[in-house]
């Protein structure tokens, strides 16, 4: 993706505060990057040099003892009932999972994995499982079973939160492949049917638990968290984060997200995601904050409603997502009234800068873009509330991180780009708390992630004269669609269990909404022949392995896949030729392909 606007095109967002405006919690960027320190953070969150740190004692009891009694989180239903907890209803929820977990022996040392939509049970089992030292990983719940089955034989998670009816469709049919899962529980849907087989009640069990607990003195390099991305080879890659990246949370939300103590905050992200735990979970509550949760999905309507109605004022969505209420045009928009919603902020895909001027033209507010990675844990580089918004620009880089772009060459050396206007990639010097500790079971490829003292992103990028980075592109073939990082390999392998495929390619196609769709090329087994009837066979295949997140839209059929003479599939080039650009380099191509 090469869309990055002439940079003076647009004119900056200077004046975007009004008179009535809060003032910023960062009023001055340089001076606060200058007197910066991790320390002095994590100070603030009572962590003491040498000392235990726990993410749900830090972002959970502390708060719970400062302001028991304050709303902690608001969930909305489809019929926009709310249910709301106090931060001390929600921290003695969680007290009553952390003892459950400590009854089955799975504390310390277990993984406990949720399968969940946004409802209260997946914050109780979040907080539980990180109270009593065991690491927290939730998977998205638009996967189908296979994505399922392969994250979950990495992490050898013992226990699994989920529904009744995700349990039905997508955990039953390859349970008996995962002999480590040992406990599963079930949010029953319909408390009429019976539960299935070899499944625990999560409500009886949390009706019968104690609802205090000593939350584990874990220490700051300990693990908490288990997030899955996705690589152009292999299976998924499990990133480690440990409980220190509370630090990194907690004041990217304070001075990226401009999260003031009597904030109303909506993270719209799915907690199957980095985002929907690193923002919609942990920040949020380490500042004290109050947080909308809505069950539902996507509806323009819903969303204006609920922006008016539940008087949010920190706003932290996706790009995907403007785009699609920028669809439905001004008139939804302007049917309600939005007084308290200060800050917008958004992450996950390139923002274009029509996206960041509607917001200007829809709520008075510019769209504040954000970049980091699952492996940065947190954000890295942002548009702050005090300096000016260049539309397109991703901002400067977070007060504490020593951001810079550079060149990798073959030889393992590294040359920094420090005049402005040039290409590299965007790397990052250790040290910052929210930096993962490892890929799960693959070292090597952790390791393969630095070079020269740096963290190479695979992000490229340019910085201007003033410090703002502007995104270039992937230096992979990994597929962003709708904020979601996509493996084409992991897309292909269940491609090529269908008996008609001899091999597949899968690439991103752009899309004006979603930055990119899943595209599949099909060689086809000899003797078997291309028809629609075999299209939309495969079409389904893919659907009821992958899930309808990612599994391809479309599909074509090629005789041969071009390859390169080691066997390679070459994606790139099936890219530019499905898009008729430019082929480049062919001279590592097979003949014939
Ligand atoms: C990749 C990371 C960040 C948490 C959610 C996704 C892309 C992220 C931006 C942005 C352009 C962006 C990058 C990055 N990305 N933010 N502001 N502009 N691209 O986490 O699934 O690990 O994806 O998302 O390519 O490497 P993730």
């Amino acid at each position: 993706m090469t869309s990055v606007p002439g940079m003076a095109e647009w004119a900056p967002l200077l004046k975007h505060r009004g008179p009535d405006a809060t003032s910023p919690v960062m009023d001055d960027y340089r001076r606060a990057a200058a007197g910066f320190s991790w320390d002095a953070v994590g100070a603030e969150l009572g962590v003491v040099p040498g000392g235990a740190l726990n993410i749900a004692g830090a972002a959970l009891d502390r708060p719970a003892a400062a302001t028991p009694g304050k709303l902690a989180l608001r969930f909305v239903d489809g019929a926009f009932a709310t249910q709301d907890f106090t931060f001390d209803e929600l921290r003695r929820a969680a007290n009553r999972f952390a003892n459950a977990l400590t009854q089955l022996e799975s504390g310390p040392g277990a993984t406990v994995t949720t399968l969940l939509g946004r409802c209260p049970e997946l914050f109780f089992t979040a907080f539980g499982a990180l109270k009593c030292g065991a690491v927290f990983s939730p998977l998205f719940s638009a996967f189908g079973p296979e994505p399922i089955r392969s994250r979950l034989e990495l992490s050898g998670s013992s226990v699994l939160v989920t529904t009744a009816r995700f349990y039905a469709r997508k955990v039953a049919p390859i349970r008996a492949q995962l002999p480590s899962l040992r406990h599963v529980f079930v949010v029953r849907d319909d408390v009429t049917a019976p539960l299935p087989p070899g499944t625990l009640d999560f409500a009886a069990v949390m009706g019968s638990m104690p609802d205090e607990f000593n939350t584990a003195p874990t220490l700051p390099d300990d693990d908490a968290l288990l997030h899955f991305t996705s690589g152009t080879t292999g299976k998924p890659k499990g990133v480690v984060h440990a409980h220190r990246a509370v630090i990194a949370h907690y004041a990217t939300a304070k001075l990226a997200l401009d999260l003031h103590a009597d904030d109303i905050y909506w993270c719209t992200a799915d907690p199957g995601w980095v985002t929907g735990v690193s923002y919609g979970m942990i920040a949020p509550l380490a500042c004290g904050v109050t947080t909308l949760v809505d069950r539902e999905e996507l509806d323009v309507e819903r969303w204006y409603t609920l922006l008016e109605q539940q008087r949010v004022s920190v706003w932290y969505t996706a790009p995907t997502a403007l785009r699609m209420l920028m669809k439905a045009g001004l008139e939804p928009v302007r049917a309600h009234r939005y007084p308290s919603l200060r800050f917008i902020a958004s992450v996950g895909e390139p923002l274009n800068p029509e996206a960041v001027m509607w917001g200007m033209e829809a709520f008075g507010r510019p769209v504040h873009d954000t970049w980091w990675q699952t492996e940065t844990g947190a954000i890295m580089i942002a548009n702050f509330a005090a300096e000016p918004v260049y539309p397109g620009s991703m901002g400067l880089s977070f007060p504490g991180v020593e951001v810079a772009l550079a060149l990798r060459r073959p030889d393992g050396t590294v040359e920094l780009l420090t005049e402005p206007d040039r290409i590299g990639e965007i790397v990052l010097r250790p040290g910052w708390p929210s930096m993962f500790k490892t890929y799960l079971h693959n070292e090597q490829r952790y390791l393969e992630s630095f070079a020269g003292g740096w963290y190479f992103s695979g992000d490229q990028a340019k910085r201007d004269a003033r410090g703002y980075y502007w995104f270039i592109g992937r230096t992979d073939d990994i597929i962003k669609s709708a904020g979601h990082l996509i493996s084409p390999f992991e897309v292909e392998c269940a491609l090529n269990q269908h008996p008609a495929v001899m091999q597949s390619a899968v690439i991103g196609i752009p899309d004006p909404v979603v930055s990119q769709v899943v595209k599949a090329i099909v060689e086809l087994k000899p003797g078997i022949d291309a028809s629609p009837e075999l299209r939309r066979d495969l079409i389904a295949h893919g659907r009821r392995l992958l899930g309808a997140a990612i599994a391809p839209r479309d599909i074509d059929f090629t005789p041969a896949l071009p390859r390169t003479r080691s066997g390679k599939i070459m994606r790139r080039l099936l890219r530019a030729r499905t898009l008729g650009l430019p082929e480049g380099d062919l001279s590592t191509l097979e003949s014939g392909t």
